[in-house]
């Protein structure tokens, strides 16, 4: 396993479609999930689309640290969103930046799991709205596209004395 290098706001092939996978089993695509697990874990992330490491195949992985993580999610569809509300939301492409949006409270998403098993999963709060933020990823969409206006905060981290 390897961290990758985190594509960083500015980059084009953020903004492009990540294409479907139809090899889930093969190695390489394999030793990918795997790397984007650790990378998304050393960068204390909350989820990471391929292409945030250069990879245009639609692949996320969700980690929201409950003990039910990570989540792999290949190809996957939302097929139903229910309700929302404002939340506040950052990006590892994004270094710290966070800014508020409306995302949906709960969502029911369709893919394939790391076996090539199809997966049906509702989520709410949390889990849903990384759902909703990692897909968008694989659309080319970004958390600032979508973000309340004035709502963009820049914190820098603390200077080391
Ligand atoms: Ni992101």
């Amino acid at each position: 396993m390897a961290i990758r290098n985190i594509r960083e706001n500015g980059d084009e092939i953020l903004r492009k479609r990540a294409k479907e996978v139809d090899n889930i089993k093969e190695e390489r695509i394999q030793i990918l999930i795997d790397d984007m697990i650790e990378t998304v874990h050393a960068m204390n992330g909350v989820g990471l689309a391929a292409q945030q490491v250069g990879v245009l195949k639609r692949i996320v992985v969700i980690d929201i640290y409950d003990g039910n993580g990570p989540v792999v999610l290949i190809n996957p569809v939302i097929l139903k969103t229910k309700g929302e509300h404002e939340v506040e939301e950052g990006c590892l492409s994004f270094p710290n930046q966070y800014a508020k949006l409306i995302r949906p409270k709960e969502v029911e998403v369709e893919a394939f799991n790391r076996e090539g098993e199809k997966i049906r999963i509702k989520a709410k709060d949390l889990f849903a709205q990384a759902i909703c933020h990692e897909t968008d990823h694989l659309n080319g969409e970004l958390f600032v596209d979508k973000m309340l206006p004035g709502t963009l905060q820049i914190v820098k981290p603390e200077e080391i004395e």
